[in-house]
């Protein structure tokens, strides 16, 4: 077995488009539980993306610059080898629901068998914004519905500057 290292550092893995209060809130826990927590997006266009990596890349400083110990960054390829990239031993994920669960346990499966010494550690959303993503904050965001305290207000506001294109992409 490996000794635990002095400092724990963790990776929170995802497509981040846009932040929700749902990613922030597991930021902010994963702050106090780890010594660096790294909050990393994946670069894969072929999702087609409402915000570029740059983008997301801003809104997540923005709003993570209040907790010292995070930093924000992006990654391609195996989420493992960028874990290691890094010294990271512990890959962070949300669950908000079961219907989360089979997916995220076949993902920590894998990144198990690629790389034993990278733990996942799940935690689970707080019950206020286990209902929140990012997809259907977009969706009805789009439609015309209100979205205030689902995501940080500099968010909503970038969200109202791409109100046509999301309406285009909805048509
Ligand atoms: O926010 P998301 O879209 O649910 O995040 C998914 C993410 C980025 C965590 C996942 O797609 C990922 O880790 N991709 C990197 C490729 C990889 O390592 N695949 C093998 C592990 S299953």
């Amino acid at each position: 077995m490996l000794p635990k290292p002095p400092n724990v550092v963790a990776i929170y893995p995802g497509s981040f488009d846009p932040i929700t209060n749902g990613h922030l809130d597991l930021i902010q826990r994963g702050s106090r539980l780890f010594d660096r927590l790294i909050v990393s997006i994946l670069r894969n266009e072929s999702k087609r993306p409402l915000f570029s990596v740059e983008e997301r890349m801003e809104m997540l400083r923005e709003v993570v610059q209040v907790y010292p110990n995070v930093r924000v960054d992006s990654f391609e390829g195996l989420l493992v080898d960028h874990a290691a990239e890094h010294s990271a031993t512990v890959l962070l994920r949300g669950i908000r629901a079961i219907s989360d669960y089979e997916f995220e346990l076949q993902m920590a499966l894998m990144n198990r068998r690629l790389r034993p010494e990278v733990e996942t550690i799940f935690m689970m959303s707080n019950e206020a914004y286990s209902f929140i993503s990012s997809r259907l904050v977009k969706e009805v965001f789009g439609l015309g519905g209100n979205i205030s305290g689902l995501v940080p207000p500099t968010v909503e506001a970038r969200l109202h500057r791409r109100l046509p294109q999301l309406q285009i992409k909805g048509a």
